[in-house]
């Protein structure tokens, strides 16, 4: 007893020291990239629980006092996370349903998502391109602030009813100082 005790007590001190501190996530930018368009090196916003390219200002609040006119992420379980050093995560959902029609928006903590919402799937590819389940991004104009909101593209003609959506290629840019942001929700 008292050895098992000992042994359990000298396991608990090794896993404590050996823990190492929690990795960094690789967190990067979004680029769109879609040549001889408005969208064309426009980068990705994160705003009222949506995602947009152009958009003017996202009104996020930033550690620090600082601001960020775009938006940083990185892929954890296949899970898209908007990047923040605060316990609380916003989290990057499609929904692929019929109703959804491709929507894509972001939860923060314990939110409930869509009754279709998905959170796991997404990737970076050894291109450096976004995707999820192989699935590209579309934007499609007029959104707010003239800013174009993001889709996910599933070969609608008119995902929610929004006309002279383009598809473009979502590449990641690293981004090894990301300032740590809570992007606002609707
Ligand atoms: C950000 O704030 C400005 C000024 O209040 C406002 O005009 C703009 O619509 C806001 N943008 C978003 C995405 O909330």
């Amino acid at each position: 007893m008292k050895f098992q005790l000992l042994s359990l007590v000298s396991l608990l001190l090794t896993a404590t020291t050996a823990a190492p501190s929690p990795a960094k996530p690789k967190t990067f930018d979004v680029m769109a990239l879609r040549s001889a368009s408005p969208i064309h090196f426009a980068q990705v916003s994160a705003a009222k629980s949506g995602l947009f390219l152009n958009l003017p200002a996202q009104n996020a609040t930033c550690k620090g006092g600082q601001s960020s006119d775009h938006a940083t992420f990185y892929v954890e379980n296949e899970e898209l996370v908007l990047y923040s050093c605060e316990g609380v995560k916003q989290k990057v959902f499609v929904d692929r349903s019929g109703m959804g029609q491709g929507i894509v928006g972001y939860i923060t903590g314990d939110a409930p998502l869509p009754r279709y919402g998905e959170l796991k799937g997404w990737k970076v590819d050894a291109d450096q391109n976004l995707w999820f389940k192989d699935t590209a991004l579309i934007a499609c104009p007029s959104s707010i602030d003239g800013s174009w909101r993001i889709w996910l593209g599933l070969g609608l003609q008119k995902p929610g009813g929004n006309e002279g959506c383009l598809g473009f290629t979502a590449r990641t840019l690293p981004n090894a100082k990301p300032v740590s942001c809570r992007y606002t929700q609707l």
